[in-house]
């Protein structure tokens, strides 16, 4: 079905606030919002010290949170419907209670980074579409981070805060994940996609063209090999640099790398180390070059640049599946659409689409025609505009 566009956010900010009153007795003193993104553009670079150049949208998870003097935290999901408690002395990941791990993660690394945290009753709802590549995660992450933080009375910058939730994902979920996620979701700007320095942290808000819309269709494909099979191309990605630092002893990481480098000296690689190289090298490149076709106006070069983003990650990373693959042809072929490609980890999830804001409904007819023939199903579609980053919407 087509995506449910969410309620303004007074509203459910109010429904929250009735839910945390039902849960916990009490109003919050805080509620904090940080939004799900998609990526453009640059794909898989983030991790290998490129550039990724993602827009936050407008699907986002609220925190409303109310501090406690016990050293317990109590959290509520009024999206799942569940609970989870736990002390901040002893803070472990959850088997049986994984959602909350993001969460449990966050006061382990807020207590290392000596965030006084009295204890916390906390409760979530989120328009973030969950295990369709948007990062409902990171969300989740930076908005309950942005509440505890309220709660403990200290000011850190959003791209700390974003590095102690990439910590979370890292150390305490198990996912290897780069920086992306959380940098948009943390510093994101309405009506602007992000270019983002995945080094140096360096950034800049590039606008959007007027009259434009993104669009994201999510295959509903969610493959169980996820976290293992993206832990595995960074390790493929460490491979390439170890051997191409044997002629190219400065190299740090594949951001490094020109194109022409890499074509000269791949034969010593792998096959397979080469094409996922190729993929980076070219990536971060083709970013570079969105940006600045962007910037002169030139959408068609942009789109280009998507398309081929997707073929690399087909062919070279490996990391689509044939549902993806549909969603981008069947865009391609309509009246109004810059651009089409996989976002996010792959393997399933969505792709993103800029497009006119006049192609919308055209687009989500095609790609759910489309996609139904295929599969027999149709794929959840949903029309965003660039939202703005994390911040209390309650203090
Ligand atoms: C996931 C990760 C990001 C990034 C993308 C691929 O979304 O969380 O850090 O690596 O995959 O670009």
């Amino acid at each position: 079905m087509a995506g449910v566009t969410p309620q303004p956010l007074v509203a459910r900010v109010a429904a929250l606030r009735d839910v945390f009153g039902r849960q916990f007795g009490a109003a919050p003193t805080v509620v904090a919002r940080a939004p799900g993104r998609v990526n453009l553009i640059g794909e898989h670079t983030d991790y290998n010290d490129g550039f990724v150049f993602p827009i936050a949208i407008d699907r986002d998870t609220l925190v409303a949170a109310r501090p406690r003097t016990d050293r317990q935290v109590r959290l509520y999901s009024d999206t799942l419907r569940r609970a989870s408690q736990w002390s901040l002395d002893a803070i472990e990941p959850s088997r049986d209670q994984p959602w909350s791990n993001y969460v449990r993660g966050l006061t382990r690394f807020l207590e290392e980074e000596e965030v006084a945290l009295p204890g916390a009753d906390l409760a979530i709802a989120s328009s973030v579409p969950l295990g369709a590549g948007v990062s409902s995660s990171a969300a989740l992450e930076m908005a309950a981070g942005t509440a505890l933080l309220a709660l403990a009375g200290v000011e850190m910058e959003p791209s700390t805060l974003a590095m102690l939730c990439q910590r979370v994902e890292n150390q305490f979920v198990g996912v290897n994940s780069g920086i992306m996620d959380q940098f948009i979701s943390g510093l994101a700007l309405a009506d602007h996609a992000l270019l983002l320095d995945c080094r140096s942290l360096r950034y800049e808000h590039v606008a959007l063209p007027a009259d434009h819309v993104i669009g994201v269709a999510d295959t509903g494909v969610k493959h169980g090999l996820v976290a293992s099979e993206y832990n595995a191309r960074r390790v493929e990605c460490d491979e390439g640099v170890r051997r191409l630092q044997e002629v190219l002893p400065d190299i740090r990481a594949l951001r490094d790398v020109s194109p022409e480098h890499l074509a000269t000296h791949a034969t010593l690689l792998p096959e397979r180390v080469a094409r996922r190289s190729r993929h980076v090298v070219g990536e971060n490149a083709r970013v570079l070059a969105a940006v600045d076709a962007l910037r002169n106006g030139n959408l068609a070069a942009v789109g280009e640049l998507m398309y081929t983003s997707h073929a690399s990650l087909r062919d070279d990373y490996e990391v689509t599946v044939p549902e993806l693959d549909v969603l981008v042809d069947a865009a391609r072929g309509v009246r109004g659409v810059v651009g089409s490609r996989m976002t996010g980890g792959g393997f399933g999830g969505s792709t993103v689409t800029l497009m006119e804001r006049r192609a919308a409904s055209q687009w989500e007819r095609s790609v759910r025609r489309a996609f139904r023939e295929r599969f027999g199903r149709p794929p959840a579609t949903f029309i965003t505009a660039a939202a703005s980053g994390a911040g209390l919407v309650l203090s």
